[in-house]
Protein backbone atom coordinates (compact mmCIF):
# COMPACT_ATOMS: atom_id res chain seq x y z
CA UNK A 1 0.00 0.00 0.00
CA UNK A 2 1.52 3.13 -1.02
CA UNK A 3 0.32 5.04 1.57
CA UNK A 4 2.79 3.21 3.88
CA UNK A 5 5.81 4.09 2.67
CA UNK A 6 7.55 7.37 3.53
CA UNK A 7 7.16 9.73 1.15
CA UNK A 8 9.45 10.17 -1.64
CA UNK A 9 12.28 12.32 -0.36
CA UNK A 10 12.05 11.60 3.57
CA UNK A 11 13.32 9.11 5.40
CA UNK A 12 13.17 7.32 8.75
CA UNK A 13 16.29 7.58 10.71
CA UNK A 14 17.17 4.68 13.10
CA UNK A 15 20.26 2.36 14.09
CA UNK A 16 23.69 3.71 13.22
CA UNK A 17 21.90 6.21 10.84
CA UNK A 18 20.07 8.13 13.94
CA UNK A 19 23.19 7.83 15.79
CA UNK A 20 25.60 9.14 13.35
CA UNK A 21 22.94 12.73 13.10
CA UNK A 22 22.92 12.36 17.21
CA UNK A 23 26.67 12.58 17.19
CA UNK A 24 26.88 15.49 14.56
CA UNK A 25 24.53 17.31 16.03
CA UNK A 26 25.75 17.08 19.40
CA UNK A 27 29.46 17.70 18.57
CA UNK A 28 28.42 20.69 16.09
CA UNK A 29 26.36 22.41 19.56
CA UNK A 30 29.10 21.30 21.58
CA UNK A 31 31.91 23.37 19.14
CA UNK A 32 28.74 26.56 19.00
CA UNK A 33 29.01 26.49 22.51
CA UNK A 34 32.33 27.13 22.73
CA UNK A 35 31.74 30.49 20.75
CA UNK A 36 28.93 31.65 22.76
CA UNK A 37 26.83 30.44 20.80
CA UNK A 38 22.88 29.14 22.25
CA UNK A 39 20.32 27.38 21.27
CA UNK A 40 17.33 28.95 19.16
CA UNK A 41 14.27 26.48 18.22
CA UNK A 42 12.15 28.22 16.12
CA UNK A 43 8.65 26.82 14.51
CA UNK A 44 8.48 24.64 11.95
CA UNK A 45 6.33 26.73 9.85
CA UNK A 46 6.19 30.32 9.28
CA UNK A 47 3.91 32.65 7.33
CA UNK A 48 4.62 32.59 4.06
CA UNK A 49 6.19 36.14 3.31
CA UNK A 50 8.70 35.20 5.89
CA UNK A 51 10.71 33.29 3.04
CA UNK A 52 9.82 35.36 0.03
CA UNK A 53 10.90 38.49 1.60
CA UNK A 54 14.44 36.81 2.89
CA UNK A 55 15.32 34.62 0.52
CA UNK A 56 13.98 36.12 -3.04
CA UNK A 57 11.50 35.68 -5.28
CA UNK A 58 13.26 34.44 -8.37
CA UNK A 59 15.19 32.43 -5.95
CA UNK A 60 14.84 28.30 -7.12
CA UNK A 61 13.49 28.12 -3.16
CA UNK A 62 11.14 30.40 -3.32
CA UNK A 63 10.04 29.38 -6.78
CA UNK A 64 10.04 25.71 -6.86
CA UNK A 65 10.36 24.39 -3.88
CA UNK A 66 8.52 25.72 -1.13
CA UNK A 67 6.18 23.20 0.93
CA UNK A 68 3.30 26.03 0.74
CA UNK A 69 -0.54 25.53 2.22
CA UNK A 70 -3.37 27.10 3.81
CA UNK A 71 -4.40 26.08 6.46
CA UNK A 72 -7.83 25.77 8.05
CA UNK A 73 -8.55 28.90 8.65
CA UNK A 74 -6.84 30.37 5.36
CA UNK A 75 -3.19 31.22 6.20
CA UNK A 76 -0.71 31.12 3.84
CA UNK A 77 1.82 28.94 5.88
CA UNK A 78 5.16 27.69 4.26
CA UNK A 79 7.51 24.47 6.15
CA UNK A 80 10.78 26.33 6.32
CA UNK A 81 13.25 25.23 3.82
CA UNK A 82 15.83 27.27 5.32
CA UNK A 83 16.99 28.35 8.99
CA UNK A 84 17.71 32.09 8.64
CA UNK A 85 14.67 33.91 7.82
CA UNK A 86 13.32 32.13 10.68
CA UNK A 87 15.77 33.33 13.23
CA UNK A 88 15.46 36.80 11.75
CA UNK A 89 11.96 37.04 12.25
CA UNK A 90 12.41 35.90 15.67
CA UNK A 91 14.72 38.53 16.58
CA UNK A 92 12.21 41.23 15.70
CA UNK A 93 9.43 39.53 16.90
CA UNK A 94 10.79 38.83 20.18
CA UNK A 95 12.04 42.59 20.24
CA UNK A 96 15.62 41.29 20.67
CA UNK A 97 17.63 43.80 18.40
CA UNK A 98 18.60 46.12 21.39
CA UNK A 99 20.13 43.40 22.80
CA UNK A 100 23.43 42.92 20.60
CA UNK A 101 25.50 40.93 19.46
CA UNK A 102 23.32 37.99 19.46
CA UNK A 103 24.49 34.46 18.89
CA UNK A 104 22.38 31.78 17.70
CA UNK A 105 22.76 28.26 17.08
CA UNK A 106 20.15 25.20 15.77
CA UNK A 107 19.03 22.27 14.35
CA UNK A 108 16.13 21.20 12.88
CA UNK A 109 13.82 19.73 9.77
CA UNK A 110 13.53 21.58 6.49
CA UNK A 111 11.61 21.09 3.36
CA UNK A 112 12.47 21.53 0.13
CA UNK A 113 10.78 20.15 -2.77
CA UNK A 114 13.70 18.89 -4.80
CA UNK A 115 14.47 16.12 -7.37
CA UNK A 116 15.44 13.56 -4.43
CA UNK A 117 18.50 12.05 -5.32
CA UNK A 118 22.17 10.85 -3.03
CA UNK A 119 22.76 14.08 -0.52
CA UNK A 120 19.37 15.36 -1.25
CA UNK A 121 16.27 14.85 0.20
CA UNK A 122 12.50 17.45 0.52
CA UNK A 123 13.29 16.64 4.51
CA UNK A 124 16.74 17.83 5.41
CA UNK A 125 18.29 18.67 8.57
CA UNK A 126 20.48 21.26 9.16
CA UNK A 127 22.55 22.49 11.53
CA UNK A 128 23.08 26.62 11.66
CA UNK A 129 24.42 29.46 13.18
CA UNK A 130 23.65 33.38 12.74
CA UNK A 131 25.69 35.69 14.74
CA UNK A 132 23.84 39.29 15.00
CA UNK A 133 25.35 42.91 15.46
CA UNK A 134 28.83 42.61 14.71
CA UNK A 135 29.69 43.95 10.92
CA UNK A 136 33.64 43.59 11.59
CA UNK A 137 34.73 40.97 8.73
CA UNK A 138 37.03 39.30 11.36
CA UNK A 139 33.56 38.12 12.59
CA UNK A 140 33.44 36.29 8.92
CA UNK A 141 36.37 34.13 9.90
CA UNK A 142 35.66 33.59 13.25
CA UNK A 143 32.12 32.33 12.11
CA UNK A 144 33.92 29.83 8.92
CA UNK A 145 35.92 29.01 11.20
CA UNK A 146 33.62 27.25 13.73
CA UNK A 147 32.32 25.41 10.58
CA UNK A 148 35.61 24.10 10.05
CA UNK A 149 36.10 23.30 13.52
CA UNK A 150 32.92 21.18 13.22
CA UNK A 151 33.76 19.40 10.86
CA UNK A 152 37.33 18.97 11.88
CA UNK A 153 35.84 17.92 15.21
CA UNK A 154 33.84 14.85 13.74
CA UNK A 155 36.75 13.90 11.98
CA UNK A 156 36.16 14.52 8.57
CA UNK A 157 37.78 17.21 5.91
CA UNK A 158 36.06 19.52 3.25
CA UNK A 159 37.74 22.18 1.01
CA UNK A 160 36.64 25.81 1.87
CA UNK A 161 35.74 27.78 -1.44
CA UNK A 162 34.50 31.55 -0.42
CA UNK A 163 33.75 34.55 -2.49
CA UNK A 164 32.56 37.87 -2.50
CA UNK A 165 29.54 39.27 -3.29
CA UNK A 166 30.57 42.80 -2.40
CA UNK A 167 27.76 45.75 -0.84
CA UNK A 168 24.72 46.72 -2.59
CA UNK A 169 26.29 49.13 -4.29
CA UNK A 170 29.18 46.92 -6.18
CA UNK A 171 26.77 43.74 -5.98
CA UNK A 172 24.26 46.21 -8.55
CA UNK A 173 26.81 47.26 -10.51
CA UNK A 174 28.34 43.62 -11.40
CA UNK A 175 24.42 42.56 -11.83
CA UNK A 176 24.00 44.90 -15.10
CA UNK A 177 27.88 44.36 -16.18
CA UNK A 178 26.53 40.83 -16.55
CA UNK A 179 23.25 41.50 -17.86
CA UNK A 180 24.95 43.19 -20.82
CA UNK A 181 27.27 40.23 -21.05
CA UNK A 182 24.48 37.87 -21.11
CA UNK A 183 22.16 39.41 -23.29
CA UNK A 184 24.56 38.96 -26.15
CA UNK A 185 24.36 35.38 -26.32
CA UNK A 186 20.44 34.81 -24.87
CA UNK A 187 19.60 32.70 -27.54
CA UNK A 188 21.89 29.84 -26.52
CA UNK A 189 21.34 30.08 -22.93
CA UNK A 190 18.78 27.53 -20.72
CA UNK A 191 15.25 28.32 -20.51
CA UNK A 192 16.33 29.13 -16.78
CA UNK A 193 19.44 31.28 -16.86
CA UNK A 194 17.08 33.28 -19.79
CA UNK A 195 14.61 33.49 -17.20
CA UNK A 196 17.19 34.86 -14.54
CA UNK A 197 18.91 36.84 -17.09
CA UNK A 198 17.06 40.35 -15.74
CA UNK A 199 15.85 39.14 -12.28
CA UNK A 200 18.84 37.17 -10.76
CA UNK A 201 21.36 37.29 -13.32
CA UNK A 202 24.65 35.79 -10.75
CA UNK A 203 22.83 32.74 -10.58
CA UNK A 204 23.34 31.64 -14.42
CA UNK A 205 27.22 31.69 -13.27
CA UNK A 206 25.80 28.89 -10.92
CA UNK A 207 24.30 26.84 -13.47
CA UNK A 208 24.92 23.20 -14.10
CA UNK A 209 24.17 23.42 -17.89
CA UNK A 210 26.86 22.82 -20.03
CA UNK A 211 26.02 25.80 -22.45
CA UNK A 212 25.82 28.05 -20.04
CA UNK A 213 28.78 26.85 -18.23
CA UNK A 214 30.73 27.45 -21.21
CA UNK A 215 29.12 30.99 -21.94
CA UNK A 216 29.72 32.03 -18.64
CA UNK A 217 33.56 31.08 -18.27
CA UNK A 218 34.31 34.84 -20.09
CA UNK A 219 31.40 36.64 -17.86
CA UNK A 220 32.96 39.52 -16.10
CA UNK A 221 34.36 38.75 -13.06
CA UNK A 222 33.08 40.08 -10.02
CA UNK A 223 36.09 41.38 -8.58
CA UNK A 224 36.33 43.88 -10.88
CA UNK A 225 33.09 46.01 -9.67
CA UNK A 226 34.11 45.86 -6.05
CA UNK A 227 34.18 49.33 -4.74
CA UNK A 228 37.10 49.86 -2.13
CA UNK A 229 35.14 49.13 0.96
CA UNK A 230 34.14 46.26 -0.51
CA UNK A 231 37.36 44.95 -1.68
CA UNK A 232 39.17 46.39 1.93
CA UNK A 233 36.34 43.76 3.39
CA UNK A 234 37.16 40.67 1.32
CA UNK A 235 41.35 40.85 1.88
CA UNK A 236 40.16 41.20 5.74
CA UNK A 237 38.12 38.55 5.79
CA UNK A 238 40.73 36.23 3.78
CA UNK A 239 43.83 37.91 5.94
CA UNK A 240 41.93 36.35 9.03
CA UNK A 241 41.66 33.01 7.64
CA UNK A 242 45.48 32.92 7.10
CA UNK A 243 45.87 34.11 10.72
CA UNK A 244 43.64 30.82 11.73
CA UNK A 245 45.58 28.84 9.39
CA UNK A 246 42.09 28.30 7.53
CA UNK A 247 43.17 26.92 3.65
CA UNK A 248 39.97 28.03 1.31
CA UNK A 249 40.39 28.87 -2.08
CA UNK A 250 38.88 32.05 -3.64
CA UNK A 251 36.09 31.09 -6.03
CA UNK A 252 34.53 33.49 -7.97
CA UNK A 253 32.08 31.41 -9.41
CA UNK A 254 30.37 30.66 -5.98
CA UNK A 255 27.09 32.38 -5.81
CA UNK A 256 24.65 31.09 -3.63
CA UNK A 257 21.13 30.24 -4.04
CA UNK A 258 19.53 32.75 -1.79
CA UNK A 259 19.22 35.98 -1.94
CA UNK A 260 20.06 38.00 1.27
CA UNK A 261 23.93 37.79 1.11
CA UNK A 262 26.13 40.59 0.94
CA UNK A 263 29.90 40.71 0.98
CA UNK A 264 31.21 37.00 2.25
CA UNK A 265 29.62 33.78 0.71
CA UNK A 266 31.22 30.29 1.31
CA UNK A 267 30.76 26.96 0.96
CA UNK A 268 32.98 23.68 2.44
CA UNK A 269 32.96 21.34 -0.44
CA UNK A 270 33.56 17.06 -0.37
CA UNK A 271 34.43 14.96 -3.17
CA UNK A 272 32.52 12.48 -1.59
CA UNK A 273 29.43 13.33 -2.50
CA UNK A 274 28.95 13.43 -6.24
CA UNK A 275 26.62 16.05 -7.83
CA UNK A 276 25.30 17.38 -4.57
CA UNK A 277 28.74 18.64 -3.27
CA UNK A 278 27.70 20.95 -0.72
CA UNK A 279 28.44 19.84 2.92
CA UNK A 280 27.09 23.51 4.08
CA UNK A 281 27.06 27.35 2.56
CA UNK A 282 26.79 30.62 4.32
CA UNK A 283 27.71 34.22 4.27
CA UNK A 284 27.04 37.53 5.57
CA UNK A 285 23.95 39.46 4.86
CA UNK A 286 23.73 43.15 6.25
CA UNK A 287 20.46 43.91 4.62
CA UNK A 288 18.23 41.31 5.65
CA UNK A 289 17.04 42.22 9.11
CA UNK A 290 16.03 46.00 7.56
CA UNK A 291 14.63 44.32 4.73
CA UNK A 292 12.21 42.21 6.87
CA UNK A 293 11.31 45.08 8.65
CA UNK A 294 13.42 45.74 11.62
CA UNK A 295 16.54 48.08 12.28
CA UNK A 296 19.39 47.90 10.42
CA UNK A 297 21.18 45.06 11.72
CA UNK A 298 24.39 42.97 10.23
CA UNK A 299 24.40 39.40 10.19
CA UNK A 300 26.60 36.22 9.17
CA UNK A 301 26.03 32.94 9.39
CA UNK A 302 26.12 29.24 7.86
CA UNK A 303 24.25 25.78 7.79
CA UNK A 304 25.86 22.78 7.77
CA UNK A 305 23.60 19.56 5.84
CA UNK A 306 23.71 16.52 8.53
CA UNK A 307 22.57 14.41 5.93
CA UNK A 308 25.36 15.35 3.95
CA UNK A 309 27.56 14.71 6.94
CA UNK A 310 26.17 11.59 7.50
CA UNK A 311 27.17 10.23 4.05
CA UNK A 312 30.78 10.78 4.63
CA UNK A 313 30.40 9.28 8.21
CA UNK A 314 28.73 5.93 6.63
CA UNK A 315 32.40 3.97 6.56
CA UNK A 316 32.81 4.55 10.49
CA UNK A 317 30.85 1.95 13.11
CA UNK A 318 28.38 4.01 14.89
CA UNK A 319 28.81 1.62 18.24
CA UNK A 320 26.63 3.06 21.22
CA UNK A 321 29.47 4.74 23.10
CA UNK A 322 31.37 2.97 25.96
CA UNK A 323 28.16 0.90 26.60
CA UNK A 324 27.74 -2.32 28.99
CA UNK A 325 26.26 -5.16 27.91
CA UNK A 326 25.34 -7.16 31.55
CA UNK A 327 24.72 -11.13 30.23
CA UNK A 328 23.65 -12.97 33.35
CA UNK A 329 23.80 -17.04 33.52
CA UNK A 330 21.47 -18.53 36.09
CA UNK A 331 19.08 -17.16 37.85
CA UNK A 332 20.70 -13.69 38.99
CA UNK A 333 18.74 -11.18 36.83
CA UNK A 334 18.16 -8.67 40.13
CA UNK A 335 21.60 -8.77 41.05
CA UNK A 336 21.98 -7.52 37.42
CA UNK A 337 19.44 -5.21 37.74
CA UNK A 338 20.87 -3.50 40.92
CA UNK A 339 24.41 -3.47 39.40
CA UNK A 340 22.69 -1.68 36.14
CA UNK A 341 21.09 0.56 37.89
CA UNK A 342 23.92 1.85 40.21
CA UNK A 343 26.53 2.40 36.73
CA UNK A 344 23.75 4.52 35.35
CA UNK A 345 23.70 6.46 38.07
CA UNK A 346 27.39 6.95 38.15
CA UNK A 347 26.92 7.82 34.31
CA UNK A 348 27.50 5.00 32.25
CA UNK A 349 25.19 3.48 29.39
CA UNK A 350 24.36 0.00 30.43
CA UNK A 351 21.97 -2.83 28.99
CA UNK A 352 20.91 -5.87 30.33
CA UNK A 353 20.80 -8.80 27.64
CA UNK A 354 17.67 -10.85 28.18
CA UNK A 355 18.77 -14.28 26.92
CA UNK A 356 19.92 -17.40 28.88
CA UNK A 357 21.67 -18.71 26.04
CA UNK A 358 24.98 -17.24 26.70
CA UNK A 359 26.45 -17.38 22.60
CA UNK A 360 23.40 -15.83 21.96
CA UNK A 361 23.69 -13.01 24.22
CA UNK A 362 27.55 -12.74 23.36
CA UNK A 363 26.35 -12.07 19.82
CA UNK A 364 23.92 -8.99 21.17
CA UNK A 365 25.96 -7.35 23.05
CA UNK A 366 28.82 -7.72 20.36
CA UNK A 367 26.13 -5.42 17.79
CA UNK A 368 26.47 -2.72 20.38
CA UNK A 369 29.20 -2.75 23.46
CA UNK A 370 32.32 -1.82 24.09
CA UNK A 371 32.18 -3.64 27.69
CA UNK A 372 30.15 -7.24 28.16
CA UNK A 373 29.73 -7.99 31.84
CA UNK A 374 29.24 -11.49 32.58
CA UNK A 375 27.42 -12.18 35.97
CA UNK A 376 26.86 -15.88 37.29
CA UNK A 377 26.76 -18.24 40.73
CA UNK A 378 30.44 -17.73 41.10
CA UNK A 379 30.61 -13.80 40.68
CA UNK A 380 27.43 -13.30 42.61
CA UNK A 381 29.39 -14.97 45.38
CA UNK A 382 32.37 -12.95 44.93
CA UNK A 383 30.59 -10.48 44.59
CA UNK A 384 32.29 -9.60 41.14
CA UNK A 385 31.76 -9.45 37.20
CA UNK A 386 33.56 -10.93 34.51
CA UNK A 387 34.55 -7.76 32.49
CA UNK A 388 35.53 -8.14 28.88
CA UNK A 389 36.53 -4.66 27.31
CA UNK A 390 35.92 -5.64 23.10
CA UNK A 391 38.38 -2.38 22.41
CA UNK A 392 41.12 -4.49 23.01
CA UNK A 393 42.98 -6.73 21.33
CA UNK A 394 43.09 -10.60 22.41
CA UNK A 395 46.64 -11.00 23.87
CA UNK A 396 46.39 -7.82 26.16
CA UNK A 397 46.49 -8.57 30.09
CA UNK A 398 43.44 -6.12 30.49
CA UNK A 399 40.88 -8.53 27.98
CA UNK A 400 38.83 -10.32 30.22
CA UNK A 401 39.42 -9.96 34.33
CA UNK A 402 37.58 -10.38 37.42
CA UNK A 403 36.52 -7.46 38.81
CA UNK A 404 34.71 -6.06 41.97
CA UNK A 405 31.32 -4.61 41.74
CA UNK A 406 32.63 -2.43 44.21
CA UNK A 407 35.51 -1.21 41.37
CA UNK A 408 33.62 -1.42 38.36
CA UNK A 409 33.46 2.52 38.13
CA UNK A 410 36.25 3.39 38.52
CA UNK A 411 37.42 0.73 36.43
CA UNK A 412 35.68 2.02 32.96
CA UNK A 413 35.88 5.55 33.98
CA UNK A 414 39.80 4.98 33.66
CA UNK A 415 39.10 3.47 30.14
P1 LIG B 1 21.86 26.39 1.85
O1 LIG B 1 23.15 26.42 1.10
O2 LIG B 1 20.62 26.49 1.05
O3 LIG B 1 21.95 27.58 2.90
O4 LIG B 1 21.80 25.09 2.74
C1 LIG B 1 22.86 24.75 3.63
C2 LIG B 1 23.22 23.29 3.53
O5 LIG B 1 22.05 22.48 3.73
C3 LIG B 1 23.74 22.86 2.16
O6 LIG B 1 25.10 23.15 2.03
C4 LIG B 1 23.46 21.37 2.19
O7 LIG B 1 24.50 20.68 2.88
C5 LIG B 1 22.19 21.28 3.01
N1 LIG B 1 21.04 21.07 2.11
C6 LIG B 1 20.36 22.00 1.42
N2 LIG B 1 19.37 21.44 0.69
C7 LIG B 1 19.42 20.10 0.93
C8 LIG B 1 18.65 18.97 0.51
N3 LIG B 1 17.60 19.09 -0.31
N4 LIG B 1 19.01 17.74 0.99
C9 LIG B 1 20.05 17.60 1.83
N5 LIG B 1 20.78 18.63 2.27
C10 LIG B 1 20.49 19.87 1.84
C11 LIG B 1 20.95 27.93 3.76
O8 LIG B 1 19.96 27.28 3.94
C12 LIG B 1 21.26 29.19 4.57
N6 LIG B 1 20.14 29.45 5.46
C13 LIG B 1 22.56 29.04 5.32
C14 LIG B 1 22.90 30.27 6.09
C15 LIG B 1 22.72 30.47 7.41
N7 LIG B 1 23.41 31.39 5.59
C16 LIG B 1 23.55 32.27 6.55
N8 LIG B 1 23.13 31.75 7.66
Amino acid sequence: MKNLQPVRGTRDLLGDQARRFDFIVKTAFDVAQKFGFERIDTPVFEYTNVFKRAVGETTDIVGKEMYTFNDRGDEELTLKPEGTAPVVRALISNALTQKLPLKFSYYGAMFRYERPQKGRYRQLHQFGVELFGIDNPVADAEIIGMGASIIKALGLSTKLHINTLGDVESRNNYKAALVEYFSKFISDLSDDSKNRLHKNPLRILDSKDEMDKKISENAPKGEDFLNKQSAEFYNKVCAALNAINIDFVADNKLVRGLDYYTHTAFEFKSNELGSQDAVGGGGRYDGLVEHMGGPAIPGVGFGIGVDRLAILLENQAFKKPNSIALIVIGDYLNEALKIAFDLRAQGHNVEIIYKNNIGKAFKEAEKFARYVMIIGEDEVKMQSVKLKDLFLPLEHPNKERLVAISKLHEMISNG
